[in-house]
């Protein structure tokens, strides 16, 4: 008989046939409890945030089995399905037969009934995913996913797969993992020059790691219109914090014939719609995550969803953090960009909600960014939301050959490498613009999850690997 999972069994929409009901279903023992008349074994499948209630009899079969069903022990139940007298959950299922696939030691299991706390789970990132809390988190994480691809699809946007490996620095911040097939134990070939001769290197040049798929969002955005990518991006940027790592997803919308205003309109709305994506897919997870980590209620998330962002540019942000009176570690001041604790002030204090912070000193910002007329800031936004700051940064992208070219030499970039990106404003250039959402900070922002090591199965951080 195929197996249930127990998300179907106790979903609103199942409809419960009668006590004869026969039905399999198998999981992760959460824990049992014994006496000479019965046993309760509570059981997880991973399918939802609830358990099932297994009870055994002492004349079923299953009942000489219960020694080897530890907190742990991968089973299988045969029985049937009936009401359940007992609080918290509405059916439960009578054992007739029992199959014990592993047991788990209880001397060495590590996660035994008892809470644990999030470091004591990171150092187990294996087992961790069968806690209540990362079953939810990775539940919720597939359903945003999933969403996203819902919102743009539906708006006509295509998912362009962008490269991973890449010759090109899109941020031009320096901060990209090299990937070499040299032999790193051997001396390495040298230029004239005395660098490292990456000529002859697997790829006859340096290869690098992507820290963004903009670059060639853009040149698939100006032919199919509207783009987006969501894959995986590397930073080699020695951040040790709860919103850093070194291998993060990304999300980057690019939209032909777009400004930097409809750029911010669509950040809102697809923010808004991952909220709302999160209430209908994930109630009991959001529950879950309201009662143990005071985050965001289930009624703040449909606020959130509903509620237009505030807006406001660098130069009025920088106006409020100077007059206010709390006292911050950094400098404020016109030229100098916003911190981690300035950009949390402006979301926690002042407005209490996100914000859209625009029009950013071009100093401070990537060379791509559209030169406003006043000479000094670019068509650049960050979105800031409460607890976590920057969940995205975008712009409109500088789409005036001469202009792009002296940004390129003020930030003394490669020209030459980059004559392919100037070729698409050398031929049939337009407005265009996009951004990037930052899928960690998406799903703590929404779950909760003070830590961005919590929300992503096997999180990369300086001088840790695992797995
Ligand atoms: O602001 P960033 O660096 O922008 C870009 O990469 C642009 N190329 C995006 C675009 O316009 N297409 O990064 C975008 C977002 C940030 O707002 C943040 O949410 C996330 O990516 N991010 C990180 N998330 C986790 N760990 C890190 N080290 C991150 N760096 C950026
Ligand atoms: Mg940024």
């Amino acid at each position: 008989m195929a197996r249930i999972p127990i998300a179907t069994l106790l979903a609103p929409t199942y409809t419960f046939s009668g006590t004869d009901t026969a039905i399999t279903v198998a999981g992760w023992v959460r824990s049992k409890r014994e006496s000479k008349s019965v046993a309760f074994l509570v059981l997880n499948d991973g399918s939802s945030q609830d358990n099932l209630q297994i009870i055994v009899e002492p004349s079923s079969s299953a009942f000489a089995l219960l020694s080897r069903c530890q907190t742990g022990a991968a089973i299988q139940v045969q029985g049937t399905l009936r009401p359940s007298p007992g609080k918290g959950q509405s059916l439960e299922v009578l054992a007739q037969d029992l199959i014990v696939y592993g047991e788990a030691d209880p001397e060495t299991y590590p996660l035994q009934k008892k809470g644990h706390t999030l470091e004591f789970l990171r150092d187990i990132g294996h087992l961790r995913p069968r806690t209540n809390t990362f079953g939810a988190v990775f539940r919720l994480r597939h359903h945003l996913a999933y969403a996203v691809h819902e919102f743009f699809s539906t708006r006509g946007f295509y998912w362009v797969h962008t490269p991973i490996l890449t010759a090109s620095d899109c941020e031009g911040a320096g901060e990209m993992f090299t990937v070499t097939n040299f032999d790193l134990n051997k001396p390495l070939p040298k230029t004239p020059q005395g660098q490292v001769d990456f000529a002859q290197d697997f790829f006859g040049k340096q290869a690098r790691l992507t820290v963004s798929g903009q670059l060639e969002g853009e040149f698939m955005a100006m032919a199919l219109g509207q783009v987006y990518t969501f894959g995986p991006t590397f930073r080699a940027e020695n951040s040790n914090t709860t919103r850093h790592l070194a291998e993060f997803w990304m999300i980057e919308p690019e939209v032909a014939f777009a400004d930097l205003q409809s750029n911010a309109q669509l950040a809102e709305d697809f923010i808004r719609s991952m909220c709302r994506a999160a209430l209908k897919t994930c109630p009991a997870e959001l529950e879950f995550f309201a009662k143990h980590y005071q985050s965001m209620t289930v009624k703040d998330l449909e606020v959130l969803a509903e509620s237009p962002f505030v807006r406001m540019t660098y130069s009025d942000a920088i106006e409020t953090l100077t007059q206010s009176k709390a006292k911050f570690e950094f400098p404020v001041k016109w030229g100098l960009d916003l911190q981690s604790e300035h950009e949390r002030y402006l979301t926690d204090t002042v407005i209490k909600g996100p914000v859209i912070v625009t029009d950013y000193p071009k100093e401070i910002k990537a060379f791509y960014m559209r030169l406003n007329d006043d000479g000094k800031t670019v068509a650049a936004m960050d979105v800031l939301v409460p607890r976590i700051g920057e969940i995205i940064g975008g712009s409109q992208r500088e789409d005036r050959l001469p202009l792009l070219e002296q940004r390129l030499t003020e930030a003394r970039l490669p020209l030459a490498d980059l004559q392919w990106y100037l070729d698409l404003r050398r031929f049939g250039s337009a407005p265009h613009a996009g951004f990037g959402l930052g899928f960690e900070r998406l799903v703590q922002y929404i779950s909760g999850m003070a830590n961005i090591r919590d929300v992503i199965p096997c999180p990369r951080t300086p001088q840790k690997i695992e797995f």
